[in-house]
């Protein structure tokens, strides 16, 4: 009772629906009134990170030395450009890049490196009137990506490369890695559960893996 009762006291939550499927810019512009005039973090739900230092919180401390908008980034294999968000770093210092530039799911032929946005965000609220003046971009929407360049002319951008392991939980075998990684990573369900997977995989052994 006492862990229930802690989770629904540990925020506020808001919430509304996105009623027309028309892009991650669009989403962000559906919660403004939420947010007001303040700095605010953007989490990509299929997106889940593990580090020793949470992602966001690397984030923070990037956002609270330069006061500009910050994206989590990563490297991704040159065949994987076309998923992502790709930027175009201009200067580094340690994990911390400078986006000159940046451009959403290009081609192998355009892409301007390997480092790719993760759906890890601390957004200036200035993007909310970038966002309302952009068109629509990649796949016919409102396009974050597309604001976000907006503030590399206007403003500065950084990007911070993010520590850790990363699942794609939008790939149904992504979402079955990150499931088993996590449970793994947990004091209470280790034991447990890696005795269960060992047993499955002796079974599976003794059938020679056959489909
Ligand atoms: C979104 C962003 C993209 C980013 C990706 C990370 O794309 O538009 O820039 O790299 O998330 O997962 P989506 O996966 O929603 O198509």
């Amino acid at each position: 009772l006492k862990e229930v009762q802690t989770i629904s006291s540990m925020a506020s939550i808001h919430y509304i629906r996105q009623k027309e499927p028309l892009g991650l810019g669009h989403a962000i512009l559906c919660a403004e009134q939420f947010i007001g005039d303040e700095p605010f973090a953007v989490l990509l739900g299929d997106d889940i990170k593990t580090s020793e230092e949470p992602a966001l919180k690397q984030m923070i401390q990037a956002y609270e030395t330069t006061n500009q908008s910050v994206i989590g980034v990563q490297k991704v294999d040159v065949e994987e450009v076309s998923k992502y968000g790709i930027i175009q770093p201009k200067n580094k210092s340690g994990s911390l890049h400078e986006v000159n530039d940046l451009i959403e799911k290009p081609s192998i032929e355009q892409a301007p490196s390997t480092i790719a946005v993760m759906g890890r965000y601390i957004l200036n609220p200035s993007i909310f009137s970038y966002l309302k003046t952009i068109e629509r971009g990649v796949g016919n929407e409102l396009q974050l990506t597309d604001a976000l360049r907006v503030v590399c002319e206007k403003e500065r951008l950084f990007a911070l490369e993010l520590e850790g392991q990363r699942f794609d939980i939008g790939d149904k075998v992504g979402y079955m890695k990150a499931m088993v990684e996590v449970a793994l990573k947990r004091r209470d369900l280790r034991h447990t559960f890696l005795s269960y997977l060992e047993g499955i995989v002796e079974k599976e052994r003794a059938n020679n893996f056959s489909h």
